[in-house]
Formats: C-alpha cells, structure tokens, sequence
C-alpha cells in the first residue's frame, strides 16, 4: 500500500495538480493499493485565486484545509509546518508529492522528510540563480531533501545532474501545467468583460505583474506600467490584479487610460485571453510556459528565468524591468519581429500520467 498526501496551496499549484489526480483516479480503480488524500495549506485563499480554479479543473474538495491565510514568508512557513505535523501526528501518510516553488512546497516536503516519508517533487530541478527570489530559495532547499524528482525540461535535468543527484531519481516526465492545458484548450471561455471593452482577437495585449519587486515599489510599478501603456497604445492592455499588486495599484494614478485593470481571472477565461492576445506581458514563470505551448509572444519582466526552454525554445524574451527596455521590446513587437518558437520536448499532456506510472513503480 503506498498512501500519498498532495500538497498544493496557492494558485500555481492547483493546476499542476489536477492531472496527476486525474490519474491517480484512474488507476484508483485498478490498483486499490495507491491512496492519496488533498491538502490544501490555505496559502492562498480567496475564491479568485482558490476556490474556481477546483470548480473549474475538477479537482476535488481537500480533505484537509490548514486555512493558515496571510503573513510574511517565514509566519506562513512555520504556520504550514505545525499544521501539517499536527496532521501527520494523528494521520500518518508515506510519501508526500509537492509541486512548483512556493512556500508551501517548501514547508510541507521539510516537515515529511523529517517523518521519514519519501518526498516527490514535481517541476524538480529548474533554478533561476536569482537567490533574492524566494521561490529559488524554496527549489533549492526543497530539492535537497526530494527523493523523487520528477523534471519538465532537459535543463532541469541538467540541474540536477550538476548538483549531483543520482539519475536514477530523476524522472523526466513534462510538464503538469500544460497537461492541463490540452485538457482544458477546447473549453476556454470569453471573460465576460470581453464584449464591454470591445476586444477583439489579437487586438489587445495581456499583462500579469506579481514580483515583489517590480510591484511592492508604486514608483517602480507606476514606471512599468507608463512603459507597457505607452508601449501598447492605441491597443488595450488587459492587467489581470493580482492581490499582492492591487495593495499598490490602488493608490496609483497616471495609468495610462489603455490599461484596463481587470480581476485576477478563473483558468478558462484567463487562458482565453492568453490565447488570442496579440502579446503577453508577466513577471510569472507559468505563464511563459503557457504562452509558450500557445506561440504567443511573451516579454518577460525580469532579469532571470528559471525556465529557459521558454526563451530557448519558446517565444519568450528575457526583457528586464528598465522601462526603456519594455518601450523598445514592445517597438519590435508591434513591428511584428518577435520570434516564433517550438515546444519543448515531453509537453504533451501526459505529464500527470507519466507520474503516476513511476509512483505505481515506487511502491513496490
Ligand atoms: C505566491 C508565490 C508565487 C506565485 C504566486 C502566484 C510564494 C513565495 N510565492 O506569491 O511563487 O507565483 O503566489 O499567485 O509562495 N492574498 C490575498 N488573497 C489570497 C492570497 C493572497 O489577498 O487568496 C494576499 C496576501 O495577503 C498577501 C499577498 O496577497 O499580502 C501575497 O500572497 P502570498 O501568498 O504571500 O504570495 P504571492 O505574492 O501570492
């Protein structure tokens, strides 16, 4: 019997584990000595970053939520932590499966390691080097105590490889978020603002901000947003607000009138909209991905990515934060000179299968 527990907790998680679930169920039936339960940590919380996207993917109910909600990085962690000790204490379980970089990630596979159950890491191995990003810091020290790691790309090997885990612990199976989305390209719906703003297919450009650092300074978030408005105009530019930047947008004024400031949306309509932008402007690393999958352009806030296939292969481009930079980046997108890419190898949609099979494997 191998009993699994699956973490997720903020947003990025939930559609990394929807197709792993999705197998899991399937083989439920087969072989009736996998068991799993979902816990969520409560990370994040609200409906708009939690709730629809369970509605909308499939994913069942948890059946444990820590609800630990807000707080500084370490408050979350140690809160994390004791709740799912608490847990393990009364019920215990044999392999806990973590995905992706936040701290929930972090704190749940520290706690299972330290009660000698085997930890699972998907999305193991991919680094940015940036340690000033806490999410580096939660792949670096998550991967150190994984014992399955399972990879999306052959950088990620790479990765591991160079740190020195043993081959036989990496399983290069692609990539559970555009699992999900094959599952879910067909059902992609118009977000409802879609008619009121007059958008039109390729006619708009999309925008994502979260960082830290491009959105916790007004005048740093205020600088890209004059970059990205003026760079887009006459086009609308759709800002889906995450809440960490709605705390700041708020109090800005000077956004240029094209930006339109919308809600973080639900996984169908959001990917709608990614799917007939003409461009995609983020800070996010899935969302390069995503983009990627879909051969939409991609400009990349940041200095650094930890997904380099994007760039590589991808249509991605690693633009930096400079406001000059955005301005001349989005000149050579309207010139239509952005590059086209291809996708990575193993991002086929059976990622959460592929997982599945070794855990089967695992147990034995
Ligand atoms: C987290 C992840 C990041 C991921 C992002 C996607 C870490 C370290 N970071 O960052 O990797 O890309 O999620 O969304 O785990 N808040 C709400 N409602 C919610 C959730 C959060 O209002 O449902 C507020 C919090 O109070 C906090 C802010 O949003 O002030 C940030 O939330 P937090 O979970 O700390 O990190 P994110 O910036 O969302």
């Amino acid at each position: 019997m191998l009993f699994i527990d699956i973490i997720a907790g903020a947003r990025p998680n939930f559609m990394k584990i929807a197709p792993i679930i999705r197998a899991l169920d399937r083989r439920r039936g087969t072989v009736t000595e996998l068991g799993y339960r979902l816990v969520h940590t409560g990370q994040h919380y609200d409906d708009a970053m939690s709730k629809v996207f369970f509605t909308q993917l499939g994913i069942p109910e948890p059946d444990i939520n820590l609800a630990v909600g807000s707080g500084t990085q370490a408050e979350q962690a140690a809160a994390i932590m004791i709740g799912y000790e608490k847990l393990l204490n009364t019920t215990p379980s044999d392999l806990c499966l973590v995905v992706g970089d936040v701290t929930s990630t972090m704190a749940c596979a520290i706690v299972a390691k330290k009660k000698h159950m085997r930890v699972a890491h998907v999305e193991a191995g991919i680094r940015s080097g940036d340690q000033s990003m806490p999410e580096e810091i939660n792949r670096l020290v998550t991967d150190s105590i994984t014992d399955l790691f399972f990879t999306t790309s052959v950088f990620a090997n790479e990765n591991l490889r160079v740190s020195g885990v043993s081959p036989e612990k990496v399983f290069f199976v692609g990539n559970t978020m555009i699992d999900t989305l094959v599952a879910n390209e067909a059902r992609l719906r118009q977000p409802d603002f879609w008619q009121q703003t007059h958008l039109s297919s390729k006619q708009y450009i999309v925008l994502t901000l979260h960082r830290p650092s491009n959105v916790d300074d007004s005048k740093t978030l205020l600088g890209i947003l004059q970059a990205v408005g003026n760079g887009a105009a006459p086009l609308p530019v759709i800002f889906a607000v995450h809440p960490r930047t709605a705390k700041n947008v708020t109090t800005l004024i000077d956004i240029p009138e094209n930006i339109v400031l919308v809600a973080p949306q639900p996984y169908l309509e959001f990917n709608y909209l990614v799917k007939h932008a003409s461009a995609v402007i983020t800070d996010s690393g899935g969302i390069t991905e995503e983009t990627t999958f879909l051969g939409i352009p991609c400009l990349t806030l940041r200095d650094s990515t930890e997904r380099p296939e994007t760039v590589v292969i991808g249509t991605n481009e690693l633009v930096g934060t400079q406001p000059s930079a955005i301005v001349g980046a989005m000149k050579r997108l309207r010139a239509g000179q952005w590059k086209s890419g291809a996708i990575p190898e193993n991002w086929d949609g059976l990622a959460g299968e592929r997982i599945v099979e070794v855990l089967c494997t695992a147990m034995n």
